[in-house]
């Protein structure tokens, strides 16, 4: 049985990871770590009660990284930052996946754009896989001990745009506007992300400026031969609970649509969590799942991907398990192919 920790057990990138880890059949949270809450989880996660008997746990990530094999990183950025260098310190065997944007992007200066602090450890960075398997990352993340799991937006917006790019389809910028409910705010409702704010109400937020554009455009270069078109995010606070929606409007040469239709088929023909569709995709086909559901459709010179996915499942804990699955030799979907709740 591979022993995992999480970092962060009383968020919903934790309490995500927790639930899916009660149908692996080869992985056990053996801790989760709280600083605010001591006693049982079923206090923090009413829906886990009686079916999972951890406590919350107080030690820190140095501490922690010698008694696991796998250790989960679902904290705010900055924390992240350290707590990977402080277990990696400690048990340079370990594998580390951090479900925030700590070390997304390896160059500094544009990770001290993106989030606003000078990273504490930036080799670690440098050293980071970023863990996307179906766009290029599989092998990577096999041997990888850190891996930077990818936003949420970015998810969404890579598997829509990554096998357009990769295959040299596309001929100009892109644009992808990207809905998300609002768990991707995280447990904590702050002014702008909370019910009554929240809930009859869509609208964009950091339009052009996300933190997640940037990790999109890097993902998209490498490997990538000659220059990558630019590519434009607008994310958009949508009236769902769970739930995220991307829409990716891609320049094509006029008369290759089709051929860019049958490349986003072959990409995912092998990606055991991703559904490509012949219509729309819906998010409440996905909502609860760790599966992207994706579909095409052209006009004359474009092409649209549309990806819908649960932002807590293959936007975030769903991906996080697949890359946790892949560093430890396991099927990528192993323990993931869980259908939704449906409506
Ligand atoms: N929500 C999403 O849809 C989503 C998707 C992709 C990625 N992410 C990223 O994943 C990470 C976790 O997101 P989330 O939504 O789970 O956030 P969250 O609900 O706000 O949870 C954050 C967790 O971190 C703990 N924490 C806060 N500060 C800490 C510190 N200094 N040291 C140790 N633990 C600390 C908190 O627990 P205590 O206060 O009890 O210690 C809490 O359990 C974030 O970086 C987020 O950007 C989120």
């Amino acid at each position: 049985m591979i022993r995992a920790g999480i970092v962060g057990g009383t968020g919903y990138g934790g309490m995500e990871l927790l639930r899916l880890s009660l149908q692996h059949p080869q992985l056990e949270v053996v801790a989760l770590t709280s600083r605010s809450e001591h006693g049982p989880v079923g206090a923090a996660h009413p829906h886990l009660r009686g079916l999972v008997e951890l406590e919350f746990d107080d030690r820190t990530p140095q501490e922690l990284g010698p008694e696991v094999d796998v250790l989960f990183l679902a904290t705010p950025h900055g924390a992240a930052a350290s707590a990977a260098h402080a277990a990696l310190s400690a048990a340079p065997e370990l594998r580390v996946i951090d479900l925030s944007g700590a070390h997304r992007l390896a160059d500094p200066a544009l990770h001290a754009a993106a989030y606003g602090f000078e990273h504490p450890h930036p080799e670690r960075s440098a050293q980071a896989i970023y863990g996307l398997p179906e766009c290029g990352a599989r092998e990577l993340v096999a041997d990888a001990r850190l891996v930077a799991n990818p936003g949420c937006h970015a998810t969404a917006a890579l598997l829509a745009t990554w096998p357009l790019v990769h295959e040299g389809f596309v001929t100009g910028p892109m644009t992808v506007a990207s809905a998300t409910g609002s768990t991707g705010a995280g447990a904590h409702p702050g002014a702008g992300s909370h019910h009554p704010r929240r809930s009859h109400d869509y609208r964009p937020y950091r339009p052009l400026r996300h933190q997640h554009a940037p990790e999109i455009r890097a993902c998209l270069a490498a490997g990538a031969e000659g220059e990558v078109p630019p590519l434009h995010l607008v994310p958009h606070s949508a009236p769902l609970s769970r739930g995220l929606l991307a829409t990716a409007f891609c320049p094509v040469a006029p008369g290759r649509e089709q051929a860019a239709v049958d490349a986003v088929h072959a990409t995912y023909e092998h990606a055991p969590l991703v559904r490509v569709l012949d219509q729309p995709p819906a998010v409440h086909a996905v909502a609860g799942s760790c599966l992207a559901d994706v579909s095409v459709a052209v006009d004359d010179g474009m092409v649209c991907v549309m990806v819908a996915l649960d932002n807590l499942g293959h936007g975030m804990a769903g991906t996080a398990m697949q890359n946790a699955n892949l560093m430890c030799g396991l099927p990528e979907a192993t323990g993931l192919l869980v259908p939704g709740a449906g409506p």
